[in-house]
């Protein structure tokens, strides 16, 4: 493996937290994601899904987690379902994980090869009443494709019609919201990767480059530093492109006199990092683009103070909300009138701020978390305002990943990433 596994340890507290929240004679099941195709029989790299990475450590296709701790037999509590790797397998592909290596892995006594799914399940149906479903209820889930998750729970509620069917998302929105101390540790090595990544390009940067060409240089930090490469696409928007939100075209000059802002980070073992800087593409700001980015800069660090146990995500957004208004009052772009006039559905500091300032991060770089529910300590959030203008050619964003504290304010994960303007504009000439 490239990244270093978290202990079993982990994955057997996870799968004991899940289990804990099930009903009485319910078995939960867990599929790996497809390989996908493009065309031919040429595929997308693999990506697991998170679930039952989270729950297992498995990051391997073609593997199904059975969780089910009423079952008559102790040695099916946990079962793990993995495709059978043999000597053949071994020459094309690579070794796939065996029965040792899975359970060393996951801390699951019980591995069977796939082919003896059916055999098994249907056994293990006889025992329950319920079946707990991995279903994708995200709140910014937007999926056409039908999941290999999606086509397991099609044909089970085939083959078994009377059986109860319940929820697995709601257990695990609330379980992967709060990160354990090793799973803090991934995400803050996936922060040091990008930091080595952003120090590199402040280094490279000039008027000149193109945007493709910072990002082969962050792909190129990032991938030997043990990272799979980039968390999500990367946004590398120099110019009028910093206004375009999700810019992932990447295909432009930069040219001295403009800012250049850069939503990119690594991953690492699975987990995200999520960071935004803005830096100028000649190596200094201009007045006013540097009074912009001491307005986000004063927002954002408002806004992590604000991120306590407790605190509510939607007053959180309403108060970062009036934080902005009064930059952006200051910086001559709202007047009184257009705070006075303002539709609260549609207040104006919207006009320049258009996006949410926090996200939960983990797993998934927009992880899982239930936003009704009140914040609390050890969540990882995002913190990122930004102020777009068009018209005058550029926008700022900035953008650093905190973790809640049971005291006081949140530990930043991106303390070590520069962030100071001063600090980018002696790096960039250093
Ligand atoms: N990079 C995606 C986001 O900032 O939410
Ligand atoms: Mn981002
Ligand atoms: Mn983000």
């Amino acid at each position: 493996m490239k990244y270093k596994s978290l202990p079993a340890s982990f994955y057997q507290q996870v799968r004991k937290q899940f289990m804990q929240k099930m009903k009485p004679q319910s078995l939960a099941i867990f599929n790996s994601n497809d390989v996908y195709p493009i065309s031919a029989d040429s595929t997308l790299p693999f990506a697991q899904h998170r679930d039952i990475f989270y729950l297992s450590g498995v990051d391997q296709e073609e593997s199904i987690l059975v969780l089910f701790p009423d079952a008559y037999e102790a040695k099916h509590r946990e079962i793990l379902f993995l495709r059978e790797t043999n000597a053949h397998i071994a020459v094309w592909e690579g070794a796939k994980l065996s029965k040792k290596a899975a359970s060393a892995l996951t801390g699951i006594e019980t591995v069977y090869w796939l082919k003896d799914f059916d055999r098994v399940f249907q056994e293990l149906s006889t025992q329950c009443e319920t079946f707990y479903f991995n279903t994708n209820e995200h709140y910014r889930q937007a999926v056409e494709t039908e999941t290999r998750e999606d086509r397991f729970i099609k044909q089970c509620k085939l083959n078994y019609p009377a059986h109860q069917v319940a929820k697995s998302n709601p257990i695990l929105q609330q379980l992967r919201s709060i990160k354990a101390e090793e799973e803090i540790q991934q995400i803050q090595q996936a922060c040091d990767i990008t930091e080595e990544g952003f120090r590199r390009i402040l280094d490279f940067v000039r008027p000149g480059v193109w945007e493709f060409e910072i990002e082969a240089e962050l792909a190129h930090e990032f991938l030997r530093n043990r990272s799979k490469g980039f968390a999500y696409q990367p946004i590398i928007a120099s110019g009028k492109n910093s206004n375009v939100l999700h810019y992932t075209d990447n295909n432009q000059q930069c040219q001295s006199g403009d800012l250049l802002l850069m939503d990119v980070a690594a991953e690492y073992g699975n987990y995200s990092s999520d960071m935004t800087r803005t830096i100028p593409v000649s190596g200094k700001f201009s007045p006013r683009q540097r009074a912009v980015y001491d307005a986000v800069l004063r927002v954002k660090k408002q806004a992590t103070a604000m991120l306590k146990p407790g605190v509510l995500w939607k007053s959180y957004h309403e108060e970062v909300g009036k934080i902005m208004t009064g930059e952006l009052i200051d910086l001559g772009l709202l007047d009184k009138a257009d705070v006075q006039n303002e539709d609260p559905k549609m207040p104006a500091y919207k006009k320049y701020f258009m996006h949410g300032t926090s996200h939960h991060l983990g797993l998934d770089t927009h992880d899982y978390g239930l936003l009704h529910l009140p914040m609390a300590a050890n969540m990882v959030f995002t913190v990122e305002p930004g102020i777009y203008l068009p018209e005058e050619g550029f926008g700022v964003r900035l953008e650093d990943n905190v973790v809640i504290q049971e005291q006081g304010e949140p530990i930043n994960l991106m303390k070590n990433i520069p962030i100071a303007p001063e600090a980018i504009e002696e790096l960039m000439h250093s």
